[in-house]
């Protein structure tokens, strides 16, 4: 058995009540004001929840809310990057106290999916939190227009976990920090590496997970299947492709598959150092930051998710950010490289924009088996055929 890495913060947070206490909470929930949320709070609730956003042990109170949005930190000075925030309408709002327990119940099903303990009841300058996460407050960006589409009225306080939900299909593939922790240690690992990704694995994903795992024990590929913009693939066709790359490409006792259930926020640089403490709770001692992560459109700078962590000490961080050149297949060297490795010009480098491989898989065409392997690429043009990615 291996020794994992600590926590981010120092204590992985457990917070999901079960057996008898459970029972008890909902019982108690029943009897308490109802508020309703939707996925994309269930979703941070649960991982709140079960420690992948430890140190968080509820939704951010306003001191560290300010704290968060200002400095990406929380008020103790633990770095935290992207505001985890619950959001009620002012109306819902006026009809809390402080110290009140409110009920969280599921807005589609009825589900009472835990409990908060109000601590904190405030109001927040949206824009300023845009600019200050997103570094705009452009409404065309999806994380800018989600934030926006919210009321500014933020309720803050620890909650408890008493319902889980339950994914439609995979279910398999998701385990709790404590879960991925425990086993990265029966396996013997020493390090891991983690890999974020909201797409289909392509070559140069590859190419950057596989030099990652020259030198470390093993790579956690896991993918982002909570709520992403609607001309991202879905996480359905998305999880068959990693599957069929998985067992044509990798070594089976050196890769684990496990997904991040979190909606993505887009918020590129802030949300790399969010995705890197997060990992780090999953027992990773490794992180793959390549060009552009998390990123959208033009609003931010290639390797801007790189430099920010140049804003925190590696004993703060606690894990190890690995950086990634701009990778290409390139044609003269025959291989995978980067500007790093590779003297020859652009081209000679195979590029194919995001647009470009979506329109030719909703073709039925195989992309060049420089940029996706072959078996990938036939998952995704049956995916493609489902009536969602037929506009
Ligand atoms: S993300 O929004 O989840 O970051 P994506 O799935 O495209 O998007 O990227 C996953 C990871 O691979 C990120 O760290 C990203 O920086 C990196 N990456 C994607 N494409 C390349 C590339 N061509 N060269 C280097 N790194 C890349």
């Amino acid at each position: 058995m291996g020794e994992t890495i600590r926590p981010h913060g120092g204590t992985l947070i457990n917070r999901v009540i079960e057996g008898e206490k459970r029972t008890s909470l909902l019982e108690h929930a029943a009897t308490l004001y109802p508020l309703k949320i939707d996925a994309w709070t269930i979703s941070d609730l649960d991982l709140i929840g079960v420690g992948a956003f430890s140190p968080l042990t509820g939704f951010l109170g306003e001191q560290d809310y300010h704290s968060v949005v200002e400095r990406m930190r929380l008020k103790d000075g633990t770095v935290w990057s992207i505001p985890i925030t619950l959001a009620v309408e002012p109306q819902t709002a006026n009809e809390l106290a402080i110290g009140q327990e409110v009920a969280l119940i599921g807005a589609q099903d009825g589900i009472v999916y835990g409990i908060i303990e109000v601590q904190s009841i405030y109001h927040v300058d949206q824009h300023k939190e845009a600019l200050n996460v997103f570094k705009t407050d452009d409404e065309a960006h999806p994380g800018v227009q989600k934030l926006f589409s919210r009321p500014s009225t933020y309720v803050g306080g620890p909650i408890q976990v008493l319902n889980r939900p339950k994914p439609d299909k995979f279910e398999e593939f998701y385990y709790d920090p404590a879960v991925t922790r425990r086993l990265f240690s029966e396996k013997g690992w020493k390090t891991v590496v983690g890999f974020q990704t909201r797409n289909p694995v392509h070559r140069a994903h590859e190419y950057i997970q596989k030099s990652a795992m020259e030198i470390v024990d093993a790579l956690f590929l896991n993918p982002l299947v909570g709520e992403t913009k609607s001309d991202d693939i879905s996480a359905d066709v998305r999880m068959r492709s990693y599957l069929v790359l998985l067992e044509n490409y990798y070594p089976k006792e050196r890769v684990f598959l496990g997904v991040f259930p979190a909606a993505m926020r887009y918020a590129g640089p802030r949300e790399a150092i969010f995705h890197a403490m997060v990992r780090k709770n999953y027992g990773c001692t490794h992180f793959i930051v390549g060009r552009d992560h998390a990123g959208v459109g033009d609003y931010y700078g290639t390797y801007e998710a790189q430099e920010i962590f140049g804003n925190f000490t590696p004993e703060e961080l606690g894990i190890t950010p690995l950086f990634f050149e701009h990778s290409f297949f390139c044609t003269k060297c025959g291989n995978m490289a980067s500007s790093k490795t590779c003297p020859h010009s652009k081209e000679d480098h195979l590029h194919l924009s995001g647009t470009k491989v979506r329109a030719l898989l909703r073709d039925g065409q195989c992309p060049p088996p420089q940029f996706t392997r072959p078996e990938v690429a036939e998952v995704l043009i049956e995916g493609m055929k489902e009536p969602e990615y037929q506009v």
